[in-house]
This record gives C-alpha cells, sequence and structure tokens, in this order.
C-alpha cells in the first residue's frame, strides 16, 4: 500500500488534483488490501439505489454544514469492489449514467467522488460507503471522525482508507461495537455548543426498530441526538408497501415518545412508482428516506434539488424485474405522518 502524506490542515482540502492521484493508487488493480472489501462484508447492499439516495445528499450537506465531529453508528466499510449486478445496474450504474443530465446531480460532491475514483475510466472499480464520502468531503478540516460497526473487517477498511487519505489515526476512531449504544453515550459527553454546533450524526441501520442489549434502537438514538441539537441523519428503507406503512407507524410513535420539537425535522423520500403493483421486486430497496433533523436550510434545498432530480433521470427507467423504475419524490417537514 502507498505511503500517503499526514493529514496537513495547511493543505486546501478539495485538491482534486492529490485526492484523485490517491484514489488512482486505491482502484489501480492489485493496489493493496484496503481497495474496496471482498464478498464476505457485513452489507452487501452497497451500490443499490438506496445508497444513492443517501450519499448523493450526504457529500454535499457535509461540504455545507462542515462539522467538527462527523460520527456514524453503523459505518459499514469504507468501499466495496464495484461489479455489476441487477440492483447496482438500477442504482449506481443508472446514476453514473445519467446524472450528467441534472445539474443538481451532475454538479453534486457524489458524482465528483465517484468520477475522482473511476480516473480515466468510464466507472470506478470500487463504490464508496458512507465513511468514505465523509472522509473526502471533509478533508480540508480537522474533523473527529467516530465509525462504529459491529463488523470488525468493515472498520478495517475505513482505518486503512483513512491513512490512505492522508487522515492521523487521532483523527479517526473505530469502534468495533454497537453504535447505537456508543454514539448514544457520546453525546450525552457533548456539552449544548459543541452538539448544536459541531456534531453532525449519521445513522445507517438495516431496521431501524432493532434494539440492542439495553432496549435502545435506531430511532432512540435519532431522538436523543435531534433533540440535543445534533445535525442528524437517518436513513431508513422499505421493500413493500406493508413494509412502508409499519415503518411510517413506527416513525410516529418513536417521535411523539420522544416529544420532539417537529419544527427542526425534514424528510425527503424516493418511492418507486411500480411499488404496489403485481410483479413489483424491489431493486433492494422499494423507497428510502432521510429523516433529517436541525439541518440549515439551504442544505436542505439542495437534498430537495437532488431528490427531484434523481427522479427526473429515473423517469424511463426498467426495473429488474421489467416493470417501470420510475420515482417519485416527496418532501416533508410533518414528520409523524
Ligand atoms: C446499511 S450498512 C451501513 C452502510 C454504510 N453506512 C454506508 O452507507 O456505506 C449497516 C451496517 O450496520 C452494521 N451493524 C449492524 N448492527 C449494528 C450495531 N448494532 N451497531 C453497529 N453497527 C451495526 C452492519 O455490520 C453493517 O455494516
Amino acid at each position: 500500500m502507498p505511503r500517503l502524506p499526514q493529514y496537513d490542515a495547511s493543505k486546501a482540502a478539495g485538491d482534486d488534483g492529490e485526492i484523485r492521484e490517491i484514489l488512482n493508487q486505491r482502484a489501480a488493480p492489485g493496489g493493496g488490501a484496503a481497495i474496496g472489501y471482498d464478498n464476505r462484508m457485513a452489507n452487501r447492499h452497497f451500490g443499490n439505489l438506496g445508497d444513492i439516495w443517501k450519499h448523493l445528499p450526504l457529500g454535499d450537506v457535509l461540504r455545507t454544514v462542515r462539522p467538527d465531529r462527523y460520527w456514524e453508528s453503523h459505518a459499514g466499510a469504507a468501499s466495496y469492489p464495484l461489479t455489476h449486478s441487477a440492483n447496482r445496474d438500477f442504482g449506481v450504474y443508472h446514476f453514473l449514467a445519467h446524472a450528467s443530465a441534472e445539474p443538481a446531480l451532475g454538479q453534486s460532491a457524489h458524482i465528483r467522488l465517484l468520477r475522482e475514483l473511476a480516473g480515466e475510466d468510464r466507472v470506478p472499480a470500487v463504490y464508496p460507503g458512507s465513511a468514505f464520502v465523509a472522509m473526502w468531503a471533509l478533508l480540508d478540516r480537522p474533523v473527529r471522525h467516530l465509525y462504529c460497526d459491529i463488523d470488525g473487517e468493515s472498520l478495517s477498511t475505513i482505518a486503512a482508507t483513512a491513512e490512505e487519505l492522508g487522515l492521523t489515526a487521532e483523527a479517526v476512531e473505530c469502534v468495533e461495537a454497537d453504535g447505537v449504544g456508543t454514539v448514544t453515550s457520546r453525546i450525552q459527553t457533548l456539552a449544548d455548543d459543541e452538539a448544536a454546533g459541531g456534531t453532525f450524526l449519521l445513522i445507517d441501520p438495516f431496521h431501524i426498530t432493532a434494539a440492542n442489549d439495553d432496549g435502545v434502537n435506531s430511532l432512540d438514538l435519532f431522538a436523543a441526538a435531534a433533540g440535543k441539537g445534533v445535525k442528524t441523519i437517518l436513513w431508513y428503507c422499505a421493500r413493500t408497501i406493508d413494509e412502508w406503512e409499519r415503518l411510517r407507524s413506527d416513525v410516529s410513535t418513536a417521535l411523539d415518545k420522544s416529544g420532539i420539537d417537529e419544527s427542526g425535522l425534514w424528510r425527503g423520500e424516493v418511492e418507486l412508482l411500480s411499488m404496489s403493483e403485481r410483479g413489483f421486486e424491489s431493486p433492494g430497496v422499494g423507497m428510502c428516506g432521510l429523516l433529517c433533523a436541525n439541518l440549515p436550510d439551504e442544505v436542505i434545498e439542495t437534498a430537495k434539488r437532488q431528490g427531484e432530480a434523481l427522479a427526473a433521470i429515473y423517469e424511463d427507467a426498467t426495473l429488474p424485474c421489467g416493470l417501470s423504475g420510475a420515482l417519485a419524490f416527496h418532501e416533508s417537514c410533518a414528520c409523524r405522518t
């Protein structure tokens, strides 16, 4: 693996020339153990539509918010070897092929990262996970990163990628433990100004209602973080209409129970319009959404434009099951319904 310079705060991050060099080294065949992750990985859903409606807004949100602390409760791996599958063809490959048709996508941080990873090739050799998206978006700042996952192998790819990107070991903490409990505890240690001013949390579980040994789940974590003023995104998905109904009810119940002030919340969802049709088979997700707390208006505006643009590039898409792959984008500030 190439030795790369340590983090140097005096360097303008966003120095794309240097990043490209690093990323090309990463993407080179046989370039090192941290390049992507193999098929034993804990997260097998990478690169599907759900990842696009997560990583697409995330990069730009972070570039605008510029937090001092970036935390993830369910981090996954830094990157994944990008190969074709029906769900990835509908997800990242469709996005790569059509993003330039919409300025909100063609100028996004996410497409820029994917193009950096691709280098001279049309498509990248790896798909970046949220940790990579975040470290890359925040490379110009002395950010303290915290990545939690119960899968140590996924975390080891984050540590290796951080090193390749020139981040010091002190700047990137990887915790192999339940992320809901770990982050809940960390939130309690934050002073109010640290929480509201400079902390950003991504909660990205497989199941938002899966409780840890203390009976705390990702919705509880979201409510605790949001209530403390932390800028927070919770990603969720459903594969069927029934699942979506249950999910709505779970979110409403959790928000009611928390007594959280709804004025700081925003929700952006993409929905496959053929989800309720006979023969529908989910390409990983039938719908997915971002429940967001304490984000500035300009960030929400950008995410909204990206959601609408995503719907535009899927207008004529076809699902792997043969039905229409058209999407609707919905946004709402009333998150309890
Ligand atoms: C959806 S994947 C994360 C994807 C990643 N955030 C991304 O966007 O690239 C969910 C991850 O949660 C991890 N996980 C499952 N239960 C967990 C728990 N209780 N605490 C922390 N991580 C957990 C899994 O190992 C998996 O890597």
